[in-house]
């Protein structure tokens, strides 16, 4: 699991400020208690476990600790980093909150797909599942508002092959 997150955080994000964080759910009573939040959905007691993506609403707030580690690393300037600290900062912390909420949901939903593709490079499986309630999720697993959930992606192996699927034309989707 440490290794399909690790990999999954080379996601890219808007000023590489990596607003995804995620709670993993590995516990069959912790399962249960998500049941009835994800509208019973079998996967949510079949998986082994549950990655819970959840978007950072105050990402920018570790701009200071995500620029410091290309000038430790030799990649930056130090200078530059900290130009791009404050210009951050002052960015995201003067932005209205639906438009920091609109860029915390693009990167997360971008980190979303990246465990999928690792788990299935490693043999896993997975479901994504969106149809959960996001209210009582967030008070069951007692997380603050500064979070916001984004997916919940169930990991486990297959236990028959999943249902034969379609996708729209390349012609029905290049406008
Ligand atoms: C944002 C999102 C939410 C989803 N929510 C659920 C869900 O709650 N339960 C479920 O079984 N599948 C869920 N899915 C999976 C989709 O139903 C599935 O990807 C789609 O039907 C296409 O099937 P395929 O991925 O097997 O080709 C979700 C997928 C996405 C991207």
């Amino acid at each position: 699991m440490t290794e399909i997150l690790r990999q999954a955080t080379l996601a890219p994000s808007a000023a590489n400020l990596q607003p995804w964080r995620f709670l993993v759910i590995d516990s069959p009573e912790l399962e249960q208690k998500l049941l009835p939040i994800a509208f019973n959905q079998q996967q949510v007691v079949e998986a082994s476990a549950f990655i819970a993506v959840l978007g950072d609403l105050e990402c920018y707030k570790l701009a200071e600790k995500i620029y410091g580690m290309p000038v430790n690393e030799g990649y930056m300037p130090a200078e530059t980093a900290k130009s791009f600290v404050e210009r951050y900062t002052g960015m995201y912390s003067s932005m209205q909150p639906e438009a920091i909420r609109q860029k915390v949901y693009t990167d997360s939903g971008l980190v979303s797909m990246q465990p999928m593709l690792v788990a299935r490079a490693k043999g896993y499986d997975t479901v994504p599942t969106g149809r959960f309630d996001k209210q009582k999720f967030m008070e069951a697993f007692r997380i603050s508002e500064r979070y916001v959930p984004i997916m919940l992606i169930a990991i486990g192996k297959a236990a028959k092959p999943g249902h034969p699927t379609v996708r729209l034309a390349v012609d029905d989707v290049a406008l």
